[in-house]
């Protein structure tokens, strides 16, 4: 792996961090205060041509590298880690999509999502399916031309907004993980409707919704991949996804070591800067370390992404270290900011709240040690 990042991928680390900066952190808690959604900005990263950066240009993508993709989110989750989720949920909607799609699912789908006409969503998790993804309740029954879905789908990033889902349901029942098939369901499908409204800790800015299916009918040409194919494609999907929510973590702790380095110059106390104390100089440095060794297994993980590697091990190792440094600095963020980093007046109190879910969604962190577990034993 070369250390060095390319021409392109500075490039696109100078443009994403200006736009983040100057349009996109001014946002950050008003979007948290409102729980509003970020319609302008999505907007905006989708004239910048990145909503769909993974994507192949054929379909009208960017065709970027997966190390440039950790960036972007890294860069997007400095400034407002709702923005960069919803834009990494959206972007983990067009990976099956396009990795098992028919040439008909791509070309009718693909440009809709990287020129932003549809927002994506994953709609995996059920209330009795959540890391036990496997025994999902939902049902996809054939009659004739359509499948007949029926179910509930909980925690489902961009719900409110989204405009095509994959939706994981069973096609067979009694075989396991092997009856779980994957479809492409539009929003204004009849029997498609919007649930319940989670009212969150953090990561405000971007919905989180049941998905209800009642009799929902759709073509038969949605089925994704083949029938029993469904577990293995959100399964592989998540693997890419998980390298954006190392990414993500990234960005937070980031964000954290560029406040608490801010405070820690300004702040005087003892007619002197906290940054003059030993004790605060050891905690920005524990965070610069663990940031920068976060980056390393997440540039890692995006490298093998990108040659075509196997992934799963190495981004179930980028988010489970990431997402632990990105509370942990989080922490200490607030720590050297006292009182004030109590209170919403400064940033660390977000960060600090919209750290905790890194743990948590694409797989907790006890899912991750399971799949690096079980590399290491098989
Ligand atoms: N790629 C391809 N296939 C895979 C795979 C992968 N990464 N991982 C497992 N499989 C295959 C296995 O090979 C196996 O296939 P065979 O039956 O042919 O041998 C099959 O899938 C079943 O595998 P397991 O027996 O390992 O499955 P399991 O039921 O024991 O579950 C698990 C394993 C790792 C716990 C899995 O259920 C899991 O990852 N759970 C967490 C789910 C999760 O991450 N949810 C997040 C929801 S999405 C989200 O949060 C997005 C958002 O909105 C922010």
């Amino acid at each position: 792996m070369d250390f060095n990042q390319t021409e392109e991928q500075s490039l696109i680390r100078s443009m994403i961090r200006e736009f983040a900066q100057t349009e996109v952190a001014p946002k950050a808690a008003e979007l948290d205060e409102n729980e509003r959604f970020p319609v302008e900005t999505m907007q905006r990263l989708a004239e910048l041509d990145l909503t769909g950066m993974t994507l192949p240009r054929e379909y009208g993508g960017a065709g970027l590298d997966y190390i440039s993709y950790a960036i972007v989110i890294e860069e997007l989750s400095r400034a407002c880690a709702s923005t960069a989720l919803i834009l990494a949920v959206h972007t983990l909607a067009g990976i099956p999509l396009y990795q098992f799609g028919t040439e008909e699912q791509r070309k009718k789908w693909l440009p809709k999502l990287v020129n932003y006409e549809l927002l994506g969503a994953f709609a995996l998790t059920e209330p009795g399916a959540g890391t036990d993804a496997g025994s999902l309740q939902a049902t996809a029954v054939l009659d004739q031309s359509e499948y007949v879905l029926n179910g509930t789908k909980t925690f489902i990033t961009n719900g409110a907004e989204a405009g095509l889902f994959i939706v994981m349901a069973l096609t067979e029942q009694g075989v396991g993980t092997k009856g779980i098939s994957a479809f492409l369901v539009e929003k204004g499908t009849p029997g498609l409707s919007v649930g319940k409204h989670e009212r969150k800790m953090g990561m405000r800015g971007s919905s989180t919704t049941e998905l209800v299916l009642k009799n929902c009918r759709i073509p038969r040409e949605n089925l994704l991949g083949k029938e029993g194919q469904g577990f293995k494609i959100a399964m592989a999907a998540l693997d890419s996804g998980r390298i954006s929510i190392a990414a993500q973590s990234v960005g937070i702790a980031q964000a954290c070591i560029d406040e608490s380095v801010n405070y820690a110059k300004e702040r005087i106390q003892f007619k002197r800067p906290l940054a003059a104390n030993q004790a605060i100089q050891w905690m920005l440095a524990e965070m610069e370390t663990d940031v920068n060794a976060a980056r390393l297994l997440t540039y890692e993980a995006a490298h093998l992404k990108e040659t075509g590697a196997p992934v799963s091990n190495h981004s179930a190792m980028a988010k489970l270290f990431a997402s632990v440094i990105a509370e942990r600095c989080a922490s200490k963020a607030v720590q050297i900011h006292g009182g004030y980093g109590y209170v919403k007046d400064f940033a660390v109190e977000r960060l600090y709240r919209d750290a905790r879910v890194l743990q948590i969604y694409e797989g907790t962190s006890e899912v991750q040690k399971m799949v690096i577990a079980g590399h290491l034993l098989r």
